[in-house]
């Protein structure tokens, strides 16, 4: 098939890669220097591209309509419409669709007014929690213990400076606590099948301490997350939901990515996101065998079967960021080491990189590589990213080294900065 996929990042790069090896001629719009090794990249408007099947990557082209657009020519695509895409882009709707299929979620208000939202933050318990209800690239949402910091951040949210229109109202939520997990499903408008799943490492810093980020790392299987608690989670939240929209008449094909936290109370839904996870989508996509691109066209066209075998039993992988990310990515850093890091069992997915003048690759976004490592053992996945991510250098480069950590049973030495 010739196959547009829609997006730049490292989750790009992870679904052309993965596109490209079973034999398809991938065209990424615009795509990364790292894409444009192996696929075709183009400028051109995705509107005007001629394709079998458009994969659109991020949420918010996807809340702007771009899948109903390209529907409306007659093309195949896989990604949700606006009315679906809403689930992601508006948290206060997606808490109304949860509340509507009884789906286990945190207790949650939202608020344009100050002084109710403080009222309510005083009736709760720490962990606080205070979202922007708009999009924020996963960093819209604060976690504290602290009261005083979370109505900081509510008047920072409100007077639109964090966030621009995006926070100018705020969902305020019962903190909930235990691990988390991302469940993502594909849906074909009736079914939903789940792929493997997948840890994220949201915080920026070993330990799980500093901000929010868009995620710094992810790794598949999670063992403390069975096929039990899979079929709990499926039955309880991502069938439930599905259900849901086909009442409400939303014809949602894509991926429905649900943010799990395992609770003592069973899993609880955290938020869903209407595409592929990044840097999930870089641990589970090139781990399957072949036949991706079939599947995704089934479900694309209403009708999917089952999802590729598993090819490798772990995978793991750790992102570079930039530094001053998540706050003020400093960018223009020249990359060293990419080309000798691929190694055997590594992929280094491009997430914020560009060509340079003279084609040196540069630093050119928050989150700048996606260093995953694939292997029959985790320890071995995660020492094959670790192991390249140390030949390669750029200025200041931020990366966690206690990925997938919690699932290992003897710790790492720690790493070098
Ligand atoms: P979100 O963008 O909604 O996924 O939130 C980002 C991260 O904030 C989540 O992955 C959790 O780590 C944390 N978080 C969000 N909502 C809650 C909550 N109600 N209780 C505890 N942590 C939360
Ligand atoms: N890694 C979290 C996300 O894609 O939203």
């Amino acid at each position: 098939m010739r196959i547009v996929v829609v997006g730049s990042g490292g989750r790009e790069h992870a679904i052309c890669d993965t596109l490209a090896e079973e034999g398809h001629q991938v065209v990424a719009a615009p795509g990364n220097p790292g894409i444009a090794a192996r696929a075709e990249v183009t400028t051109e408007p995705v509107e005007t591209l001629d394709a079998d099947l458009f994969i659109v990557g991020p949420e918010a082209p996807l809340v702007d309509g771009l899948a109903d657009r390209l529907r409306a020519e007659g093309k195949l695509v896989f990604g949700p419409g606006r009315d679906g895409a809403m689930l992601e882009g508006s948290k206060h709707f997606m808490k109304q669709v949860a509340a509507e299929a009884g789906l286990p979620t945190a207790a949650f208000a939202a608020f344009e007014e100050k002084a109710a939202a403080f009222r309510y933050l005083e009736s709760l318990a720490p962990p606080y929690v205070v979202k922007t209800d708009g999009l924020a690239a996963g960093k819209g949402v604060l976690v504290t213990e602290d009261l005083e910091e979370a109505k900081a951040d509510v008047v920072a949210k409100l007077s639109g400076s964090a966030f621009g229109d995006a926070g100018r109202r705020v969902i305020i939520e019962e903190g909930m606590v235990g691990p988390e997990v991302s469940l993502l499903a594909v849906v074909d408008g009736r079914r939903a099948v789940a792929l493997r799943p997948a840890a994220d490492h949201k915080r920026l810093l070993d330990g799980d301490r500093g901000p929010n980020t868009g995620g710094m790392g992810a790794y598949s299987p999670v063992p403390f997350f069975g096929a039990d608690l899979e079929a709990r989670a499926m039955a309880e939240i991502v069938e439930p939901a599905v259900a849901r929209l086909v009442e409400m008449g939303i014809d949602y094909r894509g991926v429905l990515y649900a943010g799990l936290m395992l609770t003592s109370a069973g899993p609880k839904l955290v938020e869903f996101n209407v595409r592929f996870g990044d840097p999930e989508a870089q641990v589970v996509l090139p781990a399957l065998g072949a036949g991706l691109g079939e599947f995704l066209a089934q479900a694309a066209e209403g009708d999917m079967g089952e999802p590729p075998a598993i090819r490798h039993a772990a995978a793991a992988t750790v992102v570079m960021a930039a530094p001053g990310y998540p706050e003020a990515p400093r960018t223009g850093g020249v990359i060293s080491g990419v080309d000798t890091a691929a190694l055997r069992g590594v992929k280094v997915f491009h997430a914020g990189t560009r060509r340079g003048p003279s084609g040196e690759l540069l630093v050119a976004g928050g989150r700048v590589l996606s260093v995953t490592g694939f292997a029959e053992q985790m320890e071995d996945a995660l020492a094959r990213a670790y192991s390249a991510i140390s030949t390669i250098h750029f200025e200041g480069a931020q990366y966690r080294s206690d990925i997938g950590a919690r699932v290992l049973s003897a710790p790492r030495p720690p790493q070098k900065a």
